[in-house]
C-alpha cells in the first residue's frame, strides 16, 4: 500500500481562492490524505441547530476532484461559543473549582450530558452527509482527547464518578476496603459523600486518586465511543483518533487502541534535545505494539518549529525528512503534519506549516515537496519483529508517580533509562502491557512496575525459559495502590529470589562494583535479603545492587537502583547476550538506527557525522546508499526470507 502523506487542513481560515491554490500545491507535494474539519464546529453550526455545510461540501469535492482522501473529523474538539454561553455548565473545572472558560479549545466537561448531546447531534449530521462521499477515507474522532482538559472536577463529573464507582465496587463497603478508608477517618457511609479528589488540606487518598484517573480516562473514552458508534451507523470506513502517546498520562493508549481500527499518534520531538528521536522511538514502538504490530498513522508532526515550547527552534534541514522516515521505519503507514497552511491569525500563527507564511519558495515547502515524492518509493504495510518487550502500564504510571513515596519517580525517565541503551544497541523492542502474551519474547524488561496486581504471568514466563529484567520499586502495590502483604515485592519474590527489606533512596550518587569495574548509581537503593538470587553488582558497603536468579528454565535479573547510563547499557547488553537477543545489524556506526520492517531495511543516520554502513548482501537500494551524510536516510529492499 501507498504511504499516506498530508496534514491538518483548516480551510475555514481561508477563502475559496486559496482553496484552489491549495489543491494545486497539495498535488505538487504528493499529498494524498488530509485531516479536515477538526475545528469546524462553529463554522458548520454557527447557531444551535442551524447547519451550514455548503462550504464544507466544496472542500470535500475539491479533495475528490484532486485524488486526495479525507481523514474526516467529527468536528467536536472545540465547541462553539454559543454552546457554553447557553449552557455554562458544560465548562470544565479544575481541582480548586477554577472554571476553564471558552476562548481557547477543548473547553468541555467530558461527563456533561449537554456537551455530549450537542456533539452527538453534530456528528449525526456530519456522518449522514459525508459517509458516501468519494473523498472519505478514514474517520478522525475528536482530536487529541484529554490534551488540555485531562480531568474535570465539576459537580456533573462528581456525579458521574459516583456512578462509575458504584459500577466498579457494587457496595460502599467494597469501596471502603479498596480505598483503605479506615485511615484518617475517611470511611464513607453513602455514595453521595464521595467527591473527586479536589484540592484538600494535604495528601489525598491514593486509591481515590487512582480511581479518579481511571474514571477520567473512561469519561473521555465514553465521548469517543459515542461518536464512533454514530459514525459506524452510517459508514464502514476505518475509525481512529490521534493520541499524544507516552507523554500523555491521561489517555491509556493500550485501552483506547482496542477501540479503534487503526491507531494514530501525534509526535513533536524537540529538535534541541539530543535524545528527541529516542523518545519518539519509544512512543512509536508503543503505538505499534498497542494493536499487536499493526501499522499505525503518524497523524501529526511539525514541519519545522512548534510554537508552544518556551523556546521554539526549527528542525534543521534534513531533520523533518529523517524523523518522518524514522516513523515509517518503526511501523507508520502515514506521514502527516500539523498543519497544511500556516495561519495568519489565532494562537498557532507561529507554528510551522507545510506551506509557510513565506509561501512555496521556502525551505520548508521544498522539503515537504521532496519528501512527498520520496515516500512513493517505499511500500507501507510491513511488519516488525521484536525479541525484547518493555512493559508499560497506565495504571502503574498514575500510581508510581503518586504522592508520598520514598522518592519521586518520573516513569518516563525510568522508561527511557531502560529503553535508550536498547535503542543505542540497535535492539528492536515492542512496548507492551503487562497482560500481553509475552511467550514470544526472549527478554522482558520491567521498569518500575510498582503497581502489579499479580506476578504469576511474569513468574510463569521465566519458568518457561524467558529472561526478565526488573528494576527497583516494582511489584509493591495491588490494583488499588495498597501494599501487598508478605514482604516486598511479594508477587515477584519467588521469581527474583529475593526480598526487599527497606527502601533507601539516595540523596547523592553512590559507587558500585560490577565485574571488577566501578560505576555510579543514583536516586534509589534497597536493602535486599537474598533468597536464592546471585549477586551481580554490589554497593560499596557490600550490599547487593544487581542480582540474577535462575528460575525454572529462565533467568530473572533485579536492579535495585538507578545505574549510570553506561552501567545500564552494560547490564542490558549482558541480559540480551544471555537471552540470545541480537541487534538488527552489528558494527553499526554510532548514531545510526537500523530497523527491519517487512522486506525493507531502514538506515537512519541521527548523528552529525558522515558514516558508511556495511549493508548485508542480497538487497536492492531504494533510497540512498551505504554512505550516509549527517541526518541521511537509506532504505534497502530484500527478497522474502533474506
Ligand atoms: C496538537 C493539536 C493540533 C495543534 C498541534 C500544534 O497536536 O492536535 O491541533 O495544536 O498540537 O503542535
Amino acid at each position: 500500500m501507498t504511504i499516506w502523506y498530508g496534514g491538518d487542513y483548516n480551510p475555514e481560515q481561508w477563502g475559496p481562492e486559496v482553496w484552489t491554490e491549495d489543491m494545486a500545491l497539495m498535488r505538487r507535494a504528493g499529498v494524498n490524505l488530509m485531516s479536515v474539519g477538526i475545528f469546524s464546529w462553529a463554522s458548520v453550526e454557527p447557531r444551535p441547530g442551524e447547519f451550514d455545510f455548503g462550504w464544507f461540501d466544496r472542500v470535500m469535492d475539491n479533495f475528490a476532484d484532486n485524488g486526495i482522501g479525507a481523514s474526516l473529523a467529527t468536528m467536536t474538539a472545540s465547541p462553539p461559543p454559543w454552546l457554553s454561553h447557553r449552557h455554562p455548565e458544560v465548562l470544565p473545572r479544575q481541582e480548586d473549582g477554577t472554571i476553564l472558560w471558552p476562548g481557547s479549545r477543548q473547553h468541555y466537561c467530558p461527563s456533561s450530558p449537554v456537551y455530549r448531546d450537542y456533539a452527538a447531534r453534530l456528528v449525526e449530521q456530519v456522518a449522514a452527509r459525508y459517509s458516501g462521499h468519494p473523498a472519505l477515507t478514514i474517520w478522525h474522532i475528536g482530536n487529541e482527547f484529554g490534551c488540555h482538559v485531562r480531568q474535570c472536577f465539576c459537580d456533573v463529573s462528581a456525579e458521574d464518578f459516583r456512578r462509575w464507582l458504584r459500577a466498579r465496587y457494587g457496595t460502599i463497603d467494597e469501596l471502603n476496603r479498596a480505598w483503605a478508608t479506615s485511615f484518617w477517618s475517611q470511611r464513607y457511609s453513602d455514595w453521595a459523600e464521595i467527591h473527586p479528589p479536589r484540592t484538600a488540606p494535604t495528601l489525598l487518598n491514593p486509591g481515590q486518586r487512582l480511581d479518579f484517573a481511571r474514571f477520567s480516562d473512561d469519561a473521555l473514552l465514553e465521548c469517543y465511543r459515542a461518536e464512533r458508534e454514530i459514525v459506524r451507523r452510517f459508514s464502514d470506513k476505518p475509525v481512529t483518533t490521534n493520541f499524544i502517546g507516552l507523554v500523555h498520562k491521561p489517555i491509556d493508549s493500550f485501552k483506547w487502541a482496542l477501540e479503534q481500527d487503526v491507531v494514530s499518534l501525534d509526535s513533536y520531538p524537540d529538535p534541541v534535545s539530543g535524545r528527541a528521536h529516542k523518545e519518539a522511538a519509544l512512543g512509536y514502538d508503543l503505538v505499534r505494539s498497542a494493536r499487536g504490530g499493526q501499522p499505525w498513522l503518524l497523524m501529526e508532526q511539525a514541519p519545522s518549529a512548534v510554537n508552544w515550547r518556551e523556546h521554539n527552534v526549527p528542525k534543521p534541514p534534513g531533520t523533518m525528512r529523517l524523523w518522518s522516515w524514522q516513523a515509517v521505519a518503526q511501523g507508520a503507514d502515514a506521514v502527516m503534519f500539523f498543519q497544511w497552511r500556516q495561519s495568519l491569525g489565532g494562537a498557532e500563527r507561529f507554528h510551522s506549516a507545510m506551506v509557510p507564511h513565506g509561501g512555496t519558495q521556502t525551505r520548508v515547502y521544498e522539503e515537504i515537496r521532496a519528501l512527498g515524492q520520496e515516500l512513493t518509493l517505499v511500500e507501507g504495510g510491513g511488519r516488525i519483529r521484536a525479541d525484547v518487550a518493555v512493559l508499560h502500564d497506565w495504571d502503574n504510571w498514575h500510581a508510581v508517580e503518586g504522592d508520598a513515596h520514598p522518592a519521586r519517580i518520573d516513569l518516563f525517565e525510568t522508561l527511557m533509562a531502560h529503553y535508550e541503551p536498547l535503542f543505542d544497541a540497535n535492539v528492536t523492542c515492542d512496548v507492551v502491557h503487562p497482560s500481553a502474551d509475552l511467550s514470544g519474547y526472549k527478554l522482558v524488561v520491567v521498569p518500575n512496575l510498582y503497581l502489579l496486581h499479580d506476578g504469576s504471568a511474569l513468574t510463569r514466563y521465566v519458568h518457561n525459559g524467558g529472561h526478565l529484567l526488573v528494576s527497583y520499586f516494582s511489584g509493591i502495590v495491588d490494583a488499588h495502590d495498597r501494599v501487598h502483604p508478605g514482604g516486598y515485592p511479594a508477587p515477584l519474590r519467588e521469581v527474583l529470589g529475593l526480598r526487599v527489606d527497606e527502601f533507601w533512596p539516595l540523596s547523592e550518587p553512590t559507587m558500585l562494583s560490577f565485574n571488577g569495574t566501578r560505576d555510579t548509581a543514583s536516586l534509589w537503593s534497597e536493602w535486599l535479603t537474598l533468597e536464592g538470587a546471585d549477586v551481580v553488582a554490589t554497593f560499596d558497603d557490600g550490599r547487593p545492587a544487581v542480582t540474577r536468579h535462575a528460575h525454572g528454565a529462565g533467568l530473572a535479573w533485579y536492579v535495585a537502583t538507578r545505574p549510570s547510563p553506561s552501567l545500564m547499557r552494560t547490564l542490558l547488553d549482558n541480559a540480551c547476550a544471555e537471552a540470545g537477543v541480537q541487534p538488527v545489524l552489528t558494527g553499526l556506526p554510532e548514531g545510526v538506527q537500523a530497523i527491519r520492517r517487512g522486506r525493507h531495511l531502514f538506515l537512519l543516520n541521527h548523528s552529525g557525522e558522515r558514516v558508511t554502513v556495511a549493508v548485508p548482501p542480497g538487497g536492492t537500494p531504494l533510497i540512498g546508499t551505504a554512505k550516509l551524510d549527517p541526518r541521511d536516510v537509506a532504505v534497502w529492499s530484500y527478497p522474502e526470507g533474506v
